[in-house]
């Protein structure tokens, strides 16, 4: 368990009866060589004291925004965002209801909620609730949105609750909390820290007329969890996203785009600074010649409406001209001949590296949560992975782009 040795975990205990189990939380991983500082919500003063974490933390426990005496730096106007870049991990445990929601929606009421708006660095949940509280809609809602932007969440195992009731909504034991906290640190190290990388997410929508375009399938959450996994890792990120229904990852510069050429001229305007490119985004091969001004009316049509198609630029050809440094990274998603079609694909498009998506039944890719790859590099170093969550071959894909940027 060496991930632990000095490392900042930032604890944030919130009001739930399972805040007692926090404290063996805490004293695990100082044993492990961690160093703790525990902040807490007013509502979890009422079930533990901060005295017992102090003790075991041997620092202030932070449970006020307004008090002076807790302030190691007497500054009590920058001590959050202090907290916030102190942690290399935040732990919400237990991550109650209502915290749940201040999250969500940005609420910064109490030193909890504002550290944890404020902090770059991954954040895991661990919901503990009643299950009548955690199965509820709002609560379901509001997890599932935390998660697209990135926090970590622990799903709850089920068992007996302090209500008497049975079902989902107990802390996990701590020997799991301190394993999954484990794994999230050595998944996120900074090792992109002060590297520009810009990544296109999404389809592109392309205009019939006012009202109707061509689109795809894609839902953009290959590249979501590509941006969460560089920005946990210490990168500025641009995620210039075409369409899509999902959360803007925590610190991450988003732009909207709509079609294959306005999502060029973006890409090509943060070229220049760029150190990596990820081009996820499915973008339109084709787009309509003209574009009517007005809708086109059904009575206009005798039986048939004719659009012409013309090409789209293509953006990574265009970026292949100018780029000089950049590493780039383009997808595939072939149905025949899948490695060759790759292979050709990476050379005609001056790529360092291609990840090819397996599109079979068992890997629907689009809107999924899941993904089987393969990555090539340009040195013709194939890597077939096994199907895994589109967060970890995120993490994986950046793996390979760090260790190209090491060996080129
Ligand atoms: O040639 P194909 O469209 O299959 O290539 C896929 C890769 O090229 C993806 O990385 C995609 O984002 C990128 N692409 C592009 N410009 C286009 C179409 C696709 O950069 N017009």
């Amino acid at each position: 368990m060496s991930t632990l040795r000095e490392k900042h975990v930032l604890v944030g205990v919130t009001g739930g009866i399972a805040a007692y189990k926090i404290a063996y939380l805490v004293r695990q991983l100082i044993k492990e060589g961690a160093q703790v500082r525990v902040m807490m919500t007013e509502a979890a003063t009422h079930f533990v004291t901060p005295l017992t974490f102090a003790a075991l933390s041997k620092h202030p426990v932070y449970t006020d925004l307004w008090n002076i005496e807790t302030s190691e730096e007497r500054d009590i106007t920058i001590r959050h965002v202090k907290l916030a870049h102190w942690a290399d991990i935040v732990v919400i445990a237990p991550a109650s209801a209502n915290t749940i929601a201040k999250l969500t929606h940005g609420i910064a009421d109490n030193i909890l909620t504002v550290v944890t708006l404020a902090t770059p660095r991954p954040v895991l949940l661990a919901p503990a609730m009643d299950v009548d509280m955690y199965i509820n809609e709002a609560t379901q809602q509001n997890l599932s949105r935390l998660k697209e932007r990135g926090f970590y969440i622990f799903d709850p195992p089920a068992g007996e609750l302090a209500s008497g009731l049975h079902g989902k909504g107990r802390l996990p034991e701590v020997e799991a909390l301190v394993e999954k906290i484990h794994d999230i640190l050595e998944r996120t190290p900074l090792d992109f820290i002060k590297k520009n990388i810009v990544i296109t997410a999404g389809p592109t929508y392309e205009p019939i007329d006012p009202v109707r375009f061509i689109g795809n399938r894609s839902s953009g959450k290959m590249g979501y969890a590509l941006a969460t996994a560089a920005s946990h890792r210490g990168a500025r990120v641009t995620l210039v996203s075409g369409p899509t229904q999902l959360q803007t990852p925590r610190g991450v510069n988003r732009i909207n785009v709509e079609t294959a050429q306005e999502m060029l001229n973006t890409v090509l305007k943060h070229l220049r600074t760029a150190n990596v490119l990820i081009m996820a985004a499915a973008v339109a091969d084709f787009t309509p010649s003209t574009v009517a001004k007005e809708k086109i009316k059904k009575t206009a049509l005798t039986q048939s409406l004719q659009l012409t198609l013309v090409p789209t630029p293509d953006i990574l050809t265009e970026v292949a001209k100018k780029k000089k440094k950049v590493i780039t990274v383009g997808f595939a998603l072939e149905t025949t001949n899948e490695l060759t079609h790759a292979r050709e694909k990476l050379q005609k498009k001056n790529l360092d590296m291609i990840v090819l998506n397996s599109y079979n039944d068992s890997n629907p890719v689009f809107g999924s949560d899941i993904n089987t790859v393969t990555i090539i590099n340009r040195w013709g170093e194939i890597e077939e992975l096994p199907t895994l969550p589109k967060i970890e071959v995120a993490h994986k894909i950046l793996d390979k782009v760090k260790s190209f940027m090491e060996n080129r």
